[in-house]
């Protein structure tokens, strides 16, 4: 009798376990949740702080100009040509050509902003003064409504810096005398940056010009 009552006893505990247990394997089934694999809030404009957070112009500077001095050499002209067939829309480039809706490119590398005759330029495109420099050519044509706010060259601009390049290479043909290519840019400190810089001109053979060039600024005369 003692013993038929702890059985019974028993199995009411062992048979409320249980069901506990179903409950909470079914609840947990029912309401299973997945783990996240993200960050559920991403709050704005903190990833972006390192990048310059703000203006265009800020955060355009995050890409610098290449060295010309290793890149001009090195440069695809016949790709620039390609690339340029995106101009032709809008601008010609020989000696002495029509303005259309853009002015006419003939030495525009190192030409004075807006000073081709007989074009209407912007208000913007005035008012910024300075000339067209290579480095001036590559921001501007990676996104010209960021470079210059309010300028009325509705073109989307070239995101890919090697379309640029060749472009630019191309472009200084267009002149009696090509202009001169920027100096070289001197070598970081840490000889470390040299390897690392590499890459960026890895389209071309970079070494002539390092080799050459690059050798003078990079001697310290402490
Ligand atoms: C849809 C027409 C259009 C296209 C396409 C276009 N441009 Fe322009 N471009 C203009 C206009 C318009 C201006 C004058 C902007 C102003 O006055 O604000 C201009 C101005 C310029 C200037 C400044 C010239 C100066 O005298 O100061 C350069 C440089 C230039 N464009 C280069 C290019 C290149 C390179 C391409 C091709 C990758 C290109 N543009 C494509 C319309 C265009």
């Amino acid at each position: 009798m003692d013993s038929f009552e702890w059985n019974k006893i028993a199995g009411a505990v062992l048979g409320t376990a249980l069901f506990v247990m179903v409950v909470k394997i079914g609840t947990e089934a029912v309401f299973y949740v997945p783990p996240l694999e993200k960050q559920a809030y991403v709050v704005e404009g903190v990833e972006e702080a390192g990048a310059g957070a703000g203006a265009g112009a800020a955060a355009q500077k995050e890409e610098e100009a290449p060295d010309w001095a290793a890149v001009i050499p090195t440069a695809d002209v016949a790709a620039g040509t390609d690339v340029a067939k995106r101009c032709a829309q809008c601008h010609t480039w020989d000696k002495g050509g029509e303005n259309k809706i853009g002015p006419n490119q003939w030495g525009i590398v190192n030409r004075p902003r807006g000073s081709q005759a007989g074009f209407s330029y912007s208000a913007a495109m005035k008012n910024k003064g300075g000339m067209w420099t290579y480095d001036e050519l590559f921001h501007y044509l990676r996104s010209p409504a960021r470079w210059i706010p309010g300028n009325k060259m509705a073109f989307v601009g070239l995101p890919k810096a090697q379309d640029r390049i060749n472009l630019i290479a191309y472009m200084r043909t267009w002149a009696d005398s090509p202009a001169p290519i920027p100096p070289p840019v001197p070598k970081a400190e840490t000889p470390a940056a040299a390897p690392g810089a590499a890459p960026a001109a890895a389209g071309g053979d970079a070494k002539p010009a390092a080799d050459g060039k690059a050798g003078a600024p990079e001697a310290p005369k402490k």
